[in-house]
């Protein structure tokens, strides 16, 4: 299974979210496996990798450099990554003068969906090509949000674009919105949610999870000091359950979603 993480917005906790649920699957030992889309290279710096300094990554591989399994980082027995590095913000350029196909990297997913049980695609925070690869390809597209006042023009964005390549082609686009850095002291957070995002979102056939990532700097400390997303972290706190409980959630919509889609 696809589970594409997509927000154009900076800093909504995308890659959090994305190595976060792949640790949850691959703590159920589940096959899992981050492909790193976004050119800052944040998926290998969360495992204490400086991107800078790999010279195998998905780069390598779209350019027919280097095998796909050289490329593949073993981080534990369950949970590998493919790593990017600065190489893939010139993606769009490398297209454009004919160095690479989009179809190059569509072959990788396919690949990599082949050999796992789940493959999770962190983008990067804008809408690129790569991004809308990466949206015709997902089974599942998750979106982080903030809930702040101005949350809703930003998903309505991202909403449109994933609405688009549903009716493009992939038809059975399962997209989901996920609620990050939550301050649930702060009501106004929750009536924001309640009242104004969910309403919107779910009329437009977008569920948003009960569960969500509460503000903490608890995950930054884990990667800084572990160098492993919070989920993995031997320090255990309520936090981790939050990612546990998201992943659970997520799955159960994805499962009665798709009992819906083959009634129709
Ligand atoms: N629960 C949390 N509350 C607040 N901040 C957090 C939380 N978890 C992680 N962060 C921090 O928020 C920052 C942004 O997170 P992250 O990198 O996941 O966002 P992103 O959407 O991937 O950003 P970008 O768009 O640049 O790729 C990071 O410094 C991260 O450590
Ligand atoms: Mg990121």
């Amino acid at each position: 299974m696809i589970i594409s993480i997509v927000n154009n917005k900076g800093g909504v906790l995308k890659t959090t979210l994305a190595t976060n649920i792949a640790a949850a699957f691959s703590l159920n030992k589940k096959k899992t496996i981050i492909l790193d889309l976004d050119g800052q290279g944040n998926v290998s710096a969360t495992f204490g990798k400086n991107p800078y300094t790999l010279s195998k990554t998905i780069v390598e591989v779209l350019k027919g450099e280097c095998e796909l399994e050289d490329a593949i980082i073993k981080e534990r027995e369950f949970l590998h990554i493919l790593p990017s590095n600065d190489e893939l913000n010139f993606f769009d350029i490398f297209i454009s003068n004919g160095e690479l196909k989009p179809e190059a990297l569509k072959r990788i997913i396919h690949a990599l969906e082949d050999k796992y049980d789940y493959l999770i695609i962190d983008t990067p925070p804008m809408m690129s090509t790569i991004v809308s690869i990466v949206l015709s390809v997902s089974n599942v597209t998750l979106i982080p949000f903030e809930p702040d006042q101005y949350a809703i023009l930003g998903l309505r964005r991202v909403v449109e674009a994933s609405k688009m390549i549903i009716e493009k082609g992939n038809k059975d686009l399962i997209v989901i919105a996920v609620p990050t850095k939550v301050n649930s002291r702060v009501t106004i957070h929750n009536e924001i949610i309640e009242k104004s995002i969910k309403p919107k979102l779910n009329s437009q056939g977008i569920p948003v999870t009960k569960n969500y990532v509460s503000q903490s700097t608890k995950s930054t400390a884990s990667v800084g000091y572990e160098r492993v997303p919070i989920t993995l972290s031997i320090q255990k706190s309520k936090f981790q359950l939050e990612y546990l409980e998201i992943t659970r959630e997520i799955m159960e919509i994805i499962k009665g979603i798709k009992i819906e889609q083959k009634k129709i």
